[in-house]
Order: C-alpha cells, then structure tokens, then sequence
C-alpha cells in the first residue's frame, strides 16, 4: 500500500512565535481528527524545525523546504542535510518551483541535492511541473518526462522507492488555479508510467504522488479522489490550522 501524504508548505512565512503558535494549533486539531494511516507533515521555515519536531510528535512529521547539495563546508548561509535531519526532521522538499525559478536550481542539482537528502535518511519530496507556457504548447508532458529523468531517474531502483514526487502545474501554485481533477490524474498516472518503464510495476504502484497547487479543503476530496492522486503538499491552506487539518481529514473519508 502506497502511503497517503498531506504535505504543508509554509514557504517564507511566519516568525517564530507565529510559527509555534500555528504549529501547535494543527497538531492538536489533527491529533483529534486524524483516524486513518495518512501521514501529515509540515515543511517549516528552518529555525522553527527544532522546536516544531518535539511538538509534532507521531501527528505530524517535520520536514525542511530545502537543503545543501554537500555534506558540510564552506557555504556561508546554507544549511545541510545532516544538519535538518539532526533536529528530528524526516522530510525534505527538493526542487519547489519557486527554488527552480527564484534561485536557477536545475535538474542536476536537484539530482546531488536528492542524493544527499538520502544519504542522510531524509525522504526527498521531489517536485516537478510545467509552466502556463509550456501546458499550453502542449509539450508539458516532454518536460516532466526531463525533469524525472535528469532529477529522480539518475537514483538506484532502491534510493528511488525511498523519495515522494509531488506534481506541481506552475500555473496552480497560488493562483487560486487549480488543476481539474482529470488533468492532475491524468499527469499522475503519466508520472507513475513513467516510474514503471525506469524501474519496475511494483516500484510505480509503491511510488507515492501529491498533488499540488491551490489544494483546499473544497476541492481536496475530489482530487484525492483519483487513482494515481496520493494526497497534496499544500502552501496557502497549511497556514491555517482549521483548513490544514480538513485536508487532511479528507482521507478518513
Ligand atoms: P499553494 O502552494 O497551495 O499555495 O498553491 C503549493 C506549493 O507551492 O507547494
């Protein structure tokens, strides 16, 4: 059974005390809510990860936005795998389409960024998706295919079957646009053939897929509602616990 997964992403949002308080306000509406085996996590700014993982608990895991490619070093301002994973932290977004566009991060960094992810037991959210442009060339399924190919497909079978993609349209990402359910499944399920042509049909049916963009609690239970759809990493409606919590809850449903 793949895992079901609601992500949040908080982005640059929140100081600390606005970060705890919000924090602690979802862990104890999901603590109470949550009934199935779905997994919620928050990505939290970083210097609110070492306190929100002793909140989180087993309710809801922590994860990091970003990470260093290398180990440690001389990178003034950065801050590593290693470091992320030694205050609790079990996740980390690799690839956000704000990370490829604001701060140039390619494919093959992306690549050394998961590998080190890995490397230090952290599970990658690996994320991919396609421009307004690009969807309306009709070419968006050729660079999903690169993305996968240059970013996630250079990992071993097993390193693979250790990271979560998400799908992310550009167009989506807090814009109040959000995929139709059959458009997100219909990249989904390109996304998992995709999986299953590199590696195998039991790694693509392992293989976790979120979907993300403008995800609310109005249009979470459709879009969950698809096959190849395994949860969301969600940005705007993470920021408010009653919304977090309700998509989440979607899956008890
Ligand atoms: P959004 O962001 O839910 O605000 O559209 C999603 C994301 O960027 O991860």
């Amino acid at each position: 059974m793949r895992k079901k997964i609601v992500a949040g992403n908080w982005k640059m949002n929140t100081d600390y005390a606005e970060g705890i308080a919000l924090f602690s306000e979802i862990v104890n509406i999901v603590r109470d809510e949550k009934k199935g085996d779905q997994i919620a996590i928050i990505c939290a700014p970083y210097i609110h990860l070492n306190s929100v993982a002793k909140l989180g608990g087993e309710t809801v895991k922590i994860g990091a936005q970003n990470c260093h490619q290398n180990e440690s070093g001389a990178y003034t301002g950065e801050i590593s795998a290693k470091m992320i994973k030694s205050v609790g932290c079990e996740y980390v977004i690799i690839g956000h389409s704000e990370r490829r566009q604001y701060f140039a991060e390619n494919d093959a960094l992306l690549a050394e960024k998961t590998k080190i992810a890995l490397a230090n037991q952290l599970t990658p959210i690996f994320c991919i998706g396609e421009t307004l442009d690009e969807r309306n060339n009709g070419n968006f399924f050729e660079i999903l295919k690169n993305q996968l190919v240059n970013g996630l497909f250079v990992l071993s079978a097993e390193d693979f079957s250790k990271t979560v993609i998400a799908y992310e349209p550009v167009w989506a990402i807090g814009t109040g646009l959000t995929a139709t359910a059959e458009q997100a499944q219909e990249v989904h399920a390109f996304i998992r053939a995709e999986v299953a042509t590199q590696y195998n049909a039991a790694v693509a049916e392992e293989t976790s897929i979120l979907y993300g963009g403008s995800c609310n609690p109005k249009n979470a239970a459709e879009l969950f509602a698809q096959k190849d759809i395994d949860g969301g990493l969600i940005g705007g409606a993470s920021l408010k616990s009653r919304d977090f919590a309700d998509i989440v809850k979607t899956f008890n449903a």
